[in-house]
């Protein structure tokens, strides 16, 4: 007989969740994993675009197929901005922050999102996910502002991620740790798999372009060969050009990811609100630490809603070390 506790998402979010919690953030992680729902069984389907031709990709001028990435920001969107539970939402295919409808009732929380992180990999068959965050508004009363979306990362209720890889997996932290949930295709659910993931101690991987090593800066350099040659077991290099796949790997089996400015980028690729900061909120809950190389990532007020950061993320040890580099030379 069967012993294990079978334990889908929405019960483990009514069992866990606080009192405080209870409701709307509750509501919102489903809503959300809804959308993951939907999204993954599309991104499934990316090799077929172009036998299928799907009708819901073909945009307004009926000449191309949508980008999973803008298919992937409607859901969003479309799943969220009629439930009352937010007040503004950030994506990451939007140049401007995204005010909830005067038609529908507004919430107390804010949605930040990265649609699609790693699109540029889909048509080989790479992992890609998305990537969130959640803030309180910060005025009850009022309806969605700007403002609500350009807080710090510390000030984050909940973050997490969808990874669409060999299997579809959401993980998330509302500060009480992280935890994982793999989607059963057959049953359409989302069942715990992974609880109170921490970063193992001793890592195994480091994740850096070193295509972009001719425009890093010389501590930036002597960090990556200490990464590379000081340490004891070695670490191994593997790096996708999907983050939230890079950041899940060394999640689980330890390591650091890191995408540094380079001369031609002085801040970077990655995007603090939406990509940065989400991932560096589930880093420290699950022992690790994200920085821009001088100090939290979840320090920084956003001043623009795509901002850009260098980034490091991952076991807080190597973290702290680019961080040694970095602001010692
Ligand atoms: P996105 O697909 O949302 O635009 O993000 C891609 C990002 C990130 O996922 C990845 O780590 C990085 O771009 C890869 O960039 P390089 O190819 O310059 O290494
Ligand atoms: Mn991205
Ligand atoms: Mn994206």
């Amino acid at each position: 007989m069967l012993t294990t506790k079978i334990v889908t998402i929405e019960r483990f979010l009514l069992d866990t969740q606080p009192d405080y919690a209870r409701g709307d953030l509750t509501a919102l992680l489903y809503d959300l994993a809804l959308a993951a729902k939907v999204i993954a069984s599309q991104t499934r389907r990316a090799g077929l675009l172009d036998i299928l031709g799907f009708a819901d990709n073909v945009n307004i001028q009926g000449e191309e197929q949508r980008k999973l990435d803008v298919y992937a920001d409607d859901i969003v969107v479309r799943l969220n901005d009629h439930t009352g539970r937010l007040c503004s939402m950030v994506s990451e295919e939007r140049e401007d922050w995204i005010p909830i409808p005067a038609k529908y009732p507004k919430g107390h929380y804010v949605l930040v999102f990265d649609p699609l992180d790693g699109s540029s990999n889909i048509d080989t068959n790479i992992s890609v996910g998305t990537i969130f965050g959640i803030y309180r508004a910060l005025d009850d009363e009022r309806r969605g502002r700007l403002e609500d979306c350009l807080q710090p990362g510390r000030d984050m209720v909940a973050a997490g991620y969808i990874l669409y890889g060999t299997s579809t997996m959401l993980v998330y932290s509302a500060g009480q740790g992280v935890h994982g949930f793999t989607l059963d295709p057959a049953w359409g659910e989302f069942l715990l798999s992974h609880e109170g993931i921490r970063f193992p101690e001793a890592p195994k991987y480091y994740s850096f372009n070193h295509a972009s090593a001719g425009r890093w800066s010389k501590p930036m350099k002597q960090y990556v060969d200490w990464l590379s040659a000081s340490q004891t077991p070695i670490l191994s290099q593997r790096y996708l050009g999907s983050m939230v796949a890079d950041f899940h790997r060394n999640l689980i089996h330890g390591g650091v990811f890191g995408y540094p400015d380079e001369y031609n980028k002085p801040d970077g690729k990655i995007r603090l609100l939406y990509e940065a900061a989400p991932l560096a909120f589930l880093a420290e809950q699950a022992g690790g630490y994200g920085s821009d190389g001088k100090g939290s990532l979840l320090d920084i007020r956003p001043t623009h809603i795509h901002q850009r950061t260098p980034v490091f993320i991952g076991n807080r040890n190597l973290v702290e070390k680019a961080e040694a580099f970095i602001v010692g030379s």
